[in-house]
């Protein structure tokens, strides 16, 4: 590894280009335009930013050349010439993470095998020709597959190849019997769609019954392999599309494969949850316009409207299409009039034109009731929207579309937005623009400034930062353990540093040291303000914890009517709302 660096390694394979103390360039793991590939030569590391692959020489060439550790140890100690003695390795993490696999992989296989090839797979296969009009080659291309209606199939197939019982229930494609010994399929009598991860590795199934058993669709639990909330069904195979046309979320497998099937590409659905943080920052990567295409019933319209607010919060452009109301889902839309559905796919309305139209639905706003019904329901809607220009077309198409005056309806949209005036802590910084993290980490984006940032503004920052300025417990520590190295040094060193902290906390420290800031160390003055939008993040974040811990006081000191503290507290919480909106706030 010392003989080697990084920078030739993945330079053969991959142009890159200096990146103020990084190197980067376009990832060979995924599709993209621009670049968030970053290497570092000072800690030999890589980190893709758009896909998540990273790590060090050897990863970086079982990755790229399709090779495990010992091979990719092989042409690695060739390059270096270097003699390897043979030893024998293997995290057990790692080893139980590639059973998991070959085992979703051959579950892949045998099911569909069944489903395609063998008599017990005709239920399945009527199915899904004949009740679903899917064709052969959607089939092969989803992998679909059928597990039949029996006991332990499969779980006898697996067995008969080697694998143990227990790695099948890791795997989570079997069971322990109930009430006797043994073991059954998880899956029986259903439809199975594997899930795959955007490499197109298997992760999990969801199964859908085909003779009304409860629940209609079944899901692999968690593995060590399949986390349900960041998994996004069939964005493999839809992320080229949606690079270049966004992203249409629908609600559920049959639903994507229907699109799929009608030539729509850039369609995806969350797989049996509602929408999560996790898949919205993975989207985020590839587009940031999204188009939701729920079910025409309530439910379908609750989880828009969750969606929505959910996705403004990420900075999304957010469209919704709607379905007409005589078909259930997009699904029966497209078996039944593809023409119109792909119409409606192609003109999705503004989120907040569907905001408007399902509240102005939902009650009669001719009467005054009506009128105050639907205002109020619009206020919480649009207590997300910050910007200006937005704001006040909306006002005005509200005030036509319920005949109130447009002075009434802005005062009560800007009263419920006036949190959030644009100050400091609101504007958005470069990693926030470009993408690249969710909002929300500021936590972190702060400490990758900080070990980037010129000595005396690092001590600076350090000296206005605190300990109660992270929740998170390991950036607690960084971050005390940064301010201790700074303390008795002039010169910052990062590969001193990493040698320097807890071994659990360096991966974390790494991959800060990786975030891409471009060239902006080079640029003192932009750094600056890059470092103070971001301090005024973090701390209005942390001022915002306090004021529910003092608002928890309160309702304390009021149960106890102590009316001494209770003034105090209430001093208190008044002195910290003000600072919550100057424009950038230090906590006194
Ligand atoms: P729906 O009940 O709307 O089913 O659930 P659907 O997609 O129209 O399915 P078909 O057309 O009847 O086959 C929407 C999605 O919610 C998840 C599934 O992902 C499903 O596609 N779901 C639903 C579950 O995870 N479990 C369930 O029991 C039901
Ligand atoms: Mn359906």
């Amino acid at each position: 590894k010392q003989k080697l660096d990084i920078v030739d390694v993945v330079g053969n394979y991959v142009t890159l280009k200096k990146s103020g103390r990084n190197y980067k360039g376009l990832c060979p793991f995924h599709s993209e335009d621009s670049p968030s590939f970053m290497v570092s030569q000072e800690l030999q590391i890589f980190k893709c930013f758009g896909c998540g692959e990273a790590g060090d020489i050897f990863a970086f060439i079982e990755k790229i050349e399709g090779v495990d550790f010992p091979q990719a140890l092989e042409t690695l100690a060739d390059k270096a010439g270097v003699k390897l003695e043979k030893r024998s390795y293997n995290s057990t993490l790692d080893a139980q993470k590639k059973v998991i696999y070959e085992i979703n992989h051959l579950t892949t296989s045998y099911y569909n095998f069944l489903l395609t090839k063998h008599n017990i797979g005709k239920p399945g296969l009527t199915y899904l020709k004949e009740r679903r009009k899917l064709t052969d080659q959607t089939i092969r291309d989803f992998k679909l597959g059928y597990a039949p209606e029996a006991w332990d199939e499969l779980y006898k197939a697996l067995t008969k190849r080697g694998y143990k019982a227990e790695q099948l229930v890791a795997a989570g494609v079997a069971l322990p019997r109930n009430n006797s010994q043994g073991f059954i399929d998880k899956f029986r009598g259903r439809i199975i769609f594997p899930l795959t991860a955007i490499d197109g590795k298997v992760v999990g199934f969801t199964g859908r019954t085909i003779t009304d058993r409860e629940p209609k669709y079944l899901n692999t639990g968690e593995t060590a392999v399949f986390e349900k909330s960041h998994v996004i069904y069939a964005l493999d195979k839809a992320k080229v599309a949606i690079k270049k046309l966004g992203c249409i979320f629908v609600e559920g497998q049959m639903d994507v494969i229907s699109a799929h099937q009608a030539g729509i590409t850039n369609v995806v659905a969350t797989s049996g949850t509602a929408l999560t943080v996790s898949q919205l920052t993975i989207i985020s990567r590839y587009t940031k316009d999204l188009t939701f295409c729920f079910d025409a019933d309530s439910a379908g319209e609750a989880a828009a409207k969750r969606g929505i607010a959910l996705a403004e919060k990420e900075g999304f452009n957010i469209k919704v299409a709607i379905i007409t109301k005589e078909y259930k889902d997009i699904d029966e839309f497209i078996q039944k009039d593809l023409a119109s559905a792909k119409q409606a796919l192609s003109e999705p309305i503004p989120a907040y034109d569907f905001l408007m139209t399902t509240a102005v639905k939902r009650y009669d706003k001719r009467s005054a009731i009506g009128k105050k019904k639907i205002l109020e329901e619009l206020v919480a809607d649009f207590s997300q929207v910050t910007n200006k220009v937005l704001l006040d077309h909306y006002i005005k198409k509200i005030s036509e579309e319920l005949d109130v005056s447009e002075e009434v309806v802005s005062e009560l949209l800007s009263k419920k937005t006036s949190a959030q005036k644009v100050n400091f802590a609101e504007r958005p910084t470069l990693a926030v623009v470009s993408g690249k993290l969710p909002k929300n980490s500021s936590e972190e984006y702060i400490l990758a400034l900080l070990f980037k940032a010129p000595i005396d503004s690092q001590n600076s920052l350090l000296y206005k930062l605190e300990q109660a300025d992270f929740t998170d417990e390991s950036l607690q520590q960084i971050f005390s353990s940064l301010k201790k190295q700074l303390k008795s040094t002039k010169q910052f060193n990062i590969q001193e540093f990493i040698a320097t902290i807890d071994q659990n906390l360096q991966e974390q420290v790494k991959e800060l040291y990786l975030w891409d800031l471009g060239n902006l160390p080079e640029e003192p003055k932009s750094f600056a303000q890059e470092i103070q939008a971001t301090f005024a993040r973090v701390r209005r974040d942390t001022i915002q914890r306090e004021l529910k811990n003092i608002n928890a006081q309160i309702k304390q000191a009021e149960k106890e009517q102590d009316a001494k503290l209770l003034k105090e507290l209430t001093k208190k919480f008044k002195e910290y709302s003000e600072n919550l909106n100057t424009p950038y706030a230090e906590k006194n």
